[in-house]
């Protein structure tokens, strides 16, 4: 059996070559086409234990292909893919359902299953995962609405939510089974500032909270701003820059600062 690629030097955290040697995702020349459309074209990315890596990117670039591959919810024709030391490439469904349940994904719509209730789509996981004790399952709904702010609302269908609320509750179905690492497509998009902002402090917390490894694909700098160790710019099918939230400030790539002003959302 082969082992896990380590962090080269050049994604490495700055000053935190501690974290080197055990990247929690790995990423290498990952490319994924369908039908006529190259949409990734050599990937490469490492997520350390612990860190967050913000991606960004312009619409329709491949940011939600990029995060379906690392849970194997699409197959790369080409590349490698770490998680948490073992490749992910040519796992069966039995094996891909292990590691689902160890990175957690909030789906860019939310993605609830609009026949359950808030409680049952939170408990979800849980219940697929084998777990069985009554008590179990309701005390972890219970801590799950705590954490997400929603306490009371179990007994809604999620016709009757707001896209803000649905956002929370699919994170609460993300991270129910305490998945060590948690993927996050769009979690502010279409929100208001101040739901945005509850999001925002809510990736914080669980940062702070169950120290995962976060990946977060967003269209929003301020959100990028304050949640990322690091972002990584997605562009024409691969990682055009990545470096620090300050680093990417200070660029004075052409690409990358209309990136960071809007001009090129404008162009779209
Ligand atoms: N299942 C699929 N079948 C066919 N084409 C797809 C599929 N999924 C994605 N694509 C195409 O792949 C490209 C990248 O899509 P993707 O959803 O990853 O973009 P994105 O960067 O997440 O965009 P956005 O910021 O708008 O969410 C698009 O051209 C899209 O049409
Ligand atoms: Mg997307």
């Amino acid at each position: 059996m082969t082992t896990a690629p380590t962090i080269p030097a050049s994604v490495a955290v700055d000053g935190r070559s501690n974290l080197r040697a055990a990247p929690m995702i790995a990423v290498r020349g990952l490319k994924k086409r369908i039908g006529p459309q190259d949409i990734l074209r050599g990937v490469d990315l490492s997520v350390a234990a612990g860190e967050t890596l913000v991606i960004i990117g312009r619409s329709g670039g491949g940011k939600t292909v990029l995060l379906k591959n690392l849970i194997g919810l699409m197959q790369p024709n080409e590349g490698e893919i770490w998680i948490d030391g073992q490749s992910i490439i040519g796992l069966g469904e039995r094996q891909l359902e292990a590691i689902r349940r160890k990175v957690g994904i909030l789906f860019q719509g939310g993605a609830l299953f609009d026949s359950m209730t808030v409680e049952e789509n939170i408990a979800f996981p849980l219940r697929e995962a084998g777990e069985r004790d009554g008590r179990v399952i309701e005390r972890k709904i219970a801590e799950m609405l705590e954490v997400i702010e929603l306490e009371g609302q179990q007994k809604k269908m999620p016709v009757n939510l707001s896209g803000g609320m649905k956002k929370r509750v699919g994170l609460a179905r993300a991270i129910i089974n305490q998945p060590s690492c948690i993927l996050y497509d769009e979690p502010t998009a279409g929100l208001d500032p101040v739901v945005s902002d509850s999001i925002n402090r809510l990736i914080r917390r669980l940062q702070e909270r169950y120290h995962v490894t976060s990946v977060v694909v967003t269209h929003d700098m301020k959100n990028a701003f304050h949640v990322g160790d690091r972002i990584a710019y997605l562009h024409e099918g691969r990682i055009y820059f990545h470096g620090t939230p300050a680093e990417i400030q200070a660029s004075p790539d052409p690409l990358i600062q209309d990136f960071l002003i809007g001009r090129a959302a404008l162009a779209d």
